[in-house]
């Protein structure tokens, strides 16, 4: 085999369907139009994710939510409606995402600014491993018992950390508090007995999202294709096994393992 038969698109093709790259399913497909990225933390951004910059084509292969961009220092961005998280790691086997708030990482004892807010369009769930934080920032009057975020406290204004659902229940703090925010950590890096004292440490490892297959792109993948995009024409597109690009989900073509 020489290497001219090596780089044509059909070859490439098979040499893929006899060393399938992980599985075998229709997310494990490489392609030329759906390449694999690395900001330079180490994260692969691959599909359904793909790489979100300013100088690309009207067109993209991945989920149309799910496109990343990377920062001056090598880390992957997701925006999302509520803020901009910094990706630390994407597990393409349990299809989960970790992300962290970009604002609170340089400071040494963060406030968060923004509820977390996942838009219901968006095919990302909050995961079972993650826990909420209601914040009460600036309070007025409160009661002297509770231990308040002793590195929040300005005057008389003191600030409070709670386990969602846990304040207490004989004070207003909507009320006394200047502002309420809920933050989400990841659970097993709570410190439950010191929590006004160690909550930074675990905004800054972040949390945990669950994302899945995108409806509309069901029926390109269940055609072995990957999902995508074309902004200039406004219509989803489907990137087939034999290379070619489809706007009809790649019906035509089997979903049989390809042989040539
Ligand atoms: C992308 O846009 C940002 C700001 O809009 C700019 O700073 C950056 O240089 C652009 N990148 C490229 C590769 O053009
Ligand atoms: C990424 O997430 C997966 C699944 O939760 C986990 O097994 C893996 O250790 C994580 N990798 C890093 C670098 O945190
Ligand atoms: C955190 O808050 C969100 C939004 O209210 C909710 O959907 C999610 O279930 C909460 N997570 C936990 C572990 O309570
Ligand atoms: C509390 O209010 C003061 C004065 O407005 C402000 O400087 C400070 O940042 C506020 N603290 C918090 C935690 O919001
Ligand atoms: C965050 O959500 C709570 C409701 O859970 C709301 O009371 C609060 O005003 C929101 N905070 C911000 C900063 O939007
Ligand atoms: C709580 O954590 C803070 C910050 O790490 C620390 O200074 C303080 O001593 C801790 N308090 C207790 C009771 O462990």
């Amino acid at each position: 085999m020489n290497f001219t038969a090596m780089a044509h698109p059909l070859v490439f093709l098979l040499v893929l369907s006899i060393f399938p790259i992980a599985s075998g399913t229709a997310a494990s497909l490489s392609s030329p139009y759906c390449p694999t990225y690395d900001c330079g933390n180490g994260v692969q951004i691959r599909y359904p994710f793909w790489r979100l910059d300013n100088t690309t084509s009207t067109q993209f292969c991945g989920y149309r939510d799910f496109g990343l961009t990377c920062s001056d220092s090598g880390e992957p961005i997701l925006s999302l409606p509520s803020d901009s998280y910094y990706v630390k790691n994407i597990s393409y086997e349990e299809y989960t995402l970790t992300l962290v708030d970009i604002d609170i990482l340089d400071q040494p004892c963060p406030r968060a600014r923004h509820n977390l807010t996942i838009n219901a369009t968006l095919p990302l769930y909050y995961s079972s491993l993650d826990l909420n934080l209601t914040f009460y920032f600036n309070c007025t009057s409160t009661s002297s018992v509770l231990q308040h975020i002793q590195c929040l406290a300005s005057y008389a204004m003191k600030s409070y950390v709670f386990i969602v659902g846990e304040e207490t229940d004989n004070f207003d703090w909507l009320a006394n508090c200047e502002e309420k925010v809920v933050a989400t950590v990841m659970e097993e890096e709570i410190s439950i007995a010191n929590l006004s004292g160690e909550f930074g440490g675990a905004m800054k490892k972040g949390f945990i999202l669950d994302w899945q297959s995108v409806r509309d792109c069901g029926e390109c993948e269940a055609h072995d294709g990957l999902c995508g995009y074309n902004n200039a024409q406004g219509e989803g597109l489907c990137f087939c096994k034999d290379g070619s690009i489809s706007r009809d989900n790649c019906k035509g073509m089997s979903s049989l393992p390809f042989i040539n």
